[in-house]
């Protein structure tokens, strides 16, 4: 099995996204038994909380249901477990390799670096920016989880 944690600040907007974005395009590959994904967030405010309701609605329409996810904090021991830890941005990206074991600091990435033809670092955090940032987290996200599973495929399967 291959383990994939999608991670931004809050884990109600963007990682949740990626989760369920990730999830469906695995189950469509029909690879459902060998990869398996979680999102988790680096700070606590929203731990318990399901995804933001204008996440879910900007998935929903794309035809993944993200409702029944649950925002917890990422763990120590996530970074035993998980292959892939993947940030949404920057300052995520930072956060995690502070916090990262000693010597597991390759399983640590930005989620972008698996994006074609995107110079962009980060996926802009949409919380305070509402608008159409939703669907422009959507499009980063679908565009990086192709060249992740391609990734996947050459490394591990
Ligand atoms: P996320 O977005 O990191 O994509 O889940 C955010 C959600 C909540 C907050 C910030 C970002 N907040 O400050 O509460």
């Amino acid at each position: 099995m291959v383990n994939v944690l999608f991670i931004c600040l809050g884990n109600i907007c963007r990682s949740p996204t990626a989760e369920g974005v990730f999830r469906q395009l695995v189950d469509a590959e029909a690879l459902g038994d060998t990869v398996s994904m979680d999102s988790a967030g680096t700070a606590a405010f929203h731990i318990g909380e399901p995804p933001d309701p204008r996440s879910q609605a900007a998935a929903l329409k794309r035809g993944v249901d993200i409702s029944r996810q649950q925002a917890r904090r990422v763990r120590v021991d996530d970074f035993e477990k998980f292959d892939y830890l993947l940030a949404m941005d920057n300052d995520n990206h930072r956060t995690l390799l502070s916090i990262c074991p000693s010597g597991l600091e390759h399983k640590v990435h930005l989620m972008l670096n698996f994006a074609d033809g995107m110079q962009e670092q980060s996926v802009p955090d949409p919380y305070y920016v509402g608008g159409d940032g939703f669907e422009v987290v959507l499009d980063m996200i679908e565009n990086a989880s192709k060249g992740l599973l391609e990734d996947i495929r050459t490394r591990h399967l």
